[in-house]
């Protein structure tokens, strides 16, 4: 295959984990889903220069400048029981965040996954599970520069003032994937703490959207399944799922 920017970190990925390098792809989730449905061997990383149909969650459109942003999709075949797949979603956040670390002193994960610097977005996550599959799929601002007007986003060249390797972040962020996604079922309390560490939205007024309702709350922090804790109008709630999440205040 022609030597990329990501061919030299092919023999320090972690067994089994492998990447497979595409100029342009509709998005790396859709590409990969249908090679994990054709039997692919867990571990495969799609990384591409280039999507255009890139997808976030909700169905929102997800932007990847080409060549700045860093786009991939990683396929998981849990051996844990199903039940425990939902956890890779903040597993997946833990493990951005801490990648990102290695480039600036610290990341925030806005619940469930989105990592977040300063209050801006830096990285998105969208967790996907076929039958006996789940694919991971990553969006990091690396080198990107120009953000739509309004939109609360970072980089890590904006960050750090320096061009970073996108095959370094990849790197990272595969590392601890392979570490965190293997004890779902035996190390998630130890993991939550990672998460709430860095939970950008303890201790803050929300307006969240969920099950259809748009309501007001105090965040309390994470619950032992790595719920979010919401204190609506005196009553504490436990949300598992919501659709939007917006900081009213510090
Ligand atoms: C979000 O913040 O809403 C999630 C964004 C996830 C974007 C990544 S980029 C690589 C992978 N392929 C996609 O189509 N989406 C994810």
């Amino acid at each position: 295959m022609t030597p990329n920017e990501f061919t030299h970190i092919a023999a320090l990925m972690p067994d089994p984990f492998r990447v497979l390098w595409r100029v342009k792809v509709s998005s790396t989730n859709d590409e990969l889903r249908e090679l994990a449905v054709n039997g692919t061997a867990e571990g495969l990383v799609l990384v591409c220069e280039e999507q255009e149909a890139g997808r976030g969650r909700r169905g929102a459109a997800w932007f990847s400048p080409k060549g700045e942003s860093l786009a991939f999709s990683i396929l998981l075949r849990p051996e844990a029981a199903k039940s425990m797949w939902s956890r890779l979603s903040l597993t997946a956040g833990l493990a951005v965040a801490e990648a990102v670390e290695k480039f600036v002193p610290l990341a925030e994960i806005k619940w469930p996954n989105d990592v977040q610097i300063g209050g801006k977005k830096i990285a998105g996550i969208l967790v996907e599970a076929g039958a006996d599959f789940v694919i991971v799929g990553i969006g990091i601002n690396v080198n990107s520069g120009n953000f739509p007007e309004g939109l609360a986003a970072t980089s890590l060249k904006a960050e750090t003032g320096n061009e970073v390797s996108r095959a370094e972040v990849l790197l990272e962020v595969v590392k601890r994937l392979a570490r965190h996604s293997d004890r779902i079922d035996t190390d998630f309390p130890e993991m939550l703490e990672g998460v709430k560490e860095r939970c950008a939205l303890t201790g803050k007024r929300v307006a969240l959207t969920y099950s259809e309702k748009r309501v007001e709350g105090f965040i309390q922090g994470l619950g032992p399944s790595g719920e979010l804790l919401v204190e609506i109008a005196g009553k504490l709630e436990r949300i598992f799922q919501a659709d939007e999440i917006r900081v009213l205040s510090e």
